[in-house]
């Protein structure tokens, strides 16, 4: 088997640095009848939206085996365990809280402390309450201040027992993603609409903090953000503008507004009709300051000029994960230590996401992905490598605990490193999980 070992003065095998798998409600839950519908339910239920066909509704039925995955995280040895919270178990349509659904995740965090496993939790994971949805989603401001109503319920639940919340993960998804590229639901495709929905989610996420911090003051308070090196496709002076158009419109989107209180400069290229409208105040709640960052990394994207913007480049450079994606680990070194020089108040990091999705095969109850394992060991020494470049990292949680819906590719992706059988429920640790545990049990015995 494939080992994974680092350096042994890295600083990621030190007892201040964590490590952790993830997860997240919609991609693992199922019990969808004990929630209010999501905008995932109603895009999987158009046809030519999910590329399998499927939806969420049973997924690894985690509501129902959430003990026996528990189990395997302790079994891992890992620290910590990051998940979301389905804003529709907790919240009902008629705004009263939905006390079963709560008690959920109130259990999930008791049993997680009690087997001295930290708990990391994301509010908000892509699965908009459709009742939010119908009266605008993430284009209505009023969202924002939902949001902030339901995290003052968490907060109020969870309080102190968990490590850290994470407001929003990868703001960029439901904006872009969602209103803008029609990929993600609710599969929008209109430009002011991405730009007006990042700018409420941005909001949601500083109308949250406040509340948050008020009920769990010793957690740590932060948001998520998925973030990927733009590269020109040529030396050309067009495509190489192009890739700062698009390191600005999908990296710094997100990420400047929060700690620079403005946003990128490209903003000022757009028709005044698509560029969001931003109340007075708002980029002061935005802004404020923030305990961590989650890093969310998967690969590099490649872009060219297309009459004055940017085009991706489908990425063609051997290996390529099932996701067509290249591994390009030098890339997590690359745009971290370029964020550490640009933002001086850039806060300490969490990789919350990293992980690869290969075509998994069971041959007599085994699943050989020797591939993740060398994905995992290149990118743990890209994570080694950035912090040697002086980035403070605190943490890595490796994406995912369990083969899930990757959404619009439904179960037809497996980033698991546990394999799951989505007709019998049955798990089968993967030979990478086998290697991240040896891993993890081996650093904490040295401990
Ligand atoms: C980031 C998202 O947060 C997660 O939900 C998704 O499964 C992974 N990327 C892989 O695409």
């Amino acid at each position: 088997m494939t080992k994974i070992s680092l350096p042994k003065h890295s600083r990621l095998l030190s007892s201040d640095f964590l490590f952790g798998v993830a997860t997240s409600s919609f991609q693992i839950e199922g019990g969808a009848a004990q929630r209010e519908p999501c905008i995932w339910d109603t895009f999987c239920a158009e046809p030519g939206r999910i590329k399998d066909g499927s939806d969420g509704l049973v997924a690894c039925e985690h509501i129902k085996h959430w003990r026996e995955d528990l189990q395997i995280i302790r079994d891992l040895g890992v620290d910590a365990y990051r998940f979301s919270i389905a804003w529709g178990r907790v919240i009902n349509a008629d705004g009263s809280v939905n006390r079963q659904g709560l008690q959920f995740y109130i259990d999930l965090v008791n049993a997680l402390r009690a087997d001295g496993i930290q708990a990391h939790v994301t509010l908000y994971h892509w699965d908009l309450p459709q009742y939010l949805e119908d009266q605008g989603g993430w284009l209505n401001r009023e969202t924002a201040y939902r949001f902030a109503e339901y995290a003052e319920v968490i907060g109020q639940a969870l309080g102190n027992k968990v490590a850290s919340y994470a407001t929003i993960n990868e703001p960029f998804c439901s904006a872009y993603l969602s209103y803008e590229a029609g990929i993600h639901a609710p599969g929008h495709k209109n430009r002011r609409e991405g730009r007006q929905a990042a700018h409420h989610l941005l909001l949601a996420h500083g109308l949250a903090m406040p509340v948050l911090r008020k009920h769990a003051p010793q957690a740590q308070h932060g948001i998520v953000l998925n973030f990927s090196p733009c590269h020109p496709a040529s030396d050309s002076k067009a495509d190489r503008q192009a890739a700062w158009q698009a390191h600005q419109y999908h990296n710094l989107w997100y990420l400047q507004p929060l700690l620079s209180a403005s946003y990128p400069d490209l903003l000022q290229q757009l028709q005044e009709e698509d560029q969001p409208s931003v109340a007075a105040g708002d980029m002061e709640i935005i802004s404020q300051p923030l305990d961590f960052l989650g890093v969310n990394y998967y690969t590099r994207t490649v872009f060219r000029a297309k009459n004055n913007w940017f085009s991706d480049v489908p990425p063609t450079i051997p290996p390529l994960t099932e996701m067509g994606w290249e591994i390009y680990p030098q890339g997590l070194t690359e745009i971290l230590t370029d964020l550490n020089r640009s933002f001086t108040n850039l806060p300490p990091i969490y990789i919350t996401e990293n992980g690869a999705a290969f075509p998994d095969q069971v041959i007599n109850n085994s699943v050989r992905d020797d591939a993740r394992i060398v994905y995992y060991q290149q990118h743990l020494m890209a994570v080694h490598d950035c912090i040697e470049a002086g980035v403070t990292i605190n943490g890595y949680f490796a994406w995912s605990l369990l083969d899930n819906f990757e959404w619009a590719e439904g179960y037809s992706k497996r980033f698991g490193i546990v394999y799951v059988d989505f007709d019998t429920q049955q798990r089968i640790l993967k030979s990478s999980a086998r290697a991240l545990q040896a891993f993890w049990l081996q650093r904490k015995s040295q401990l």
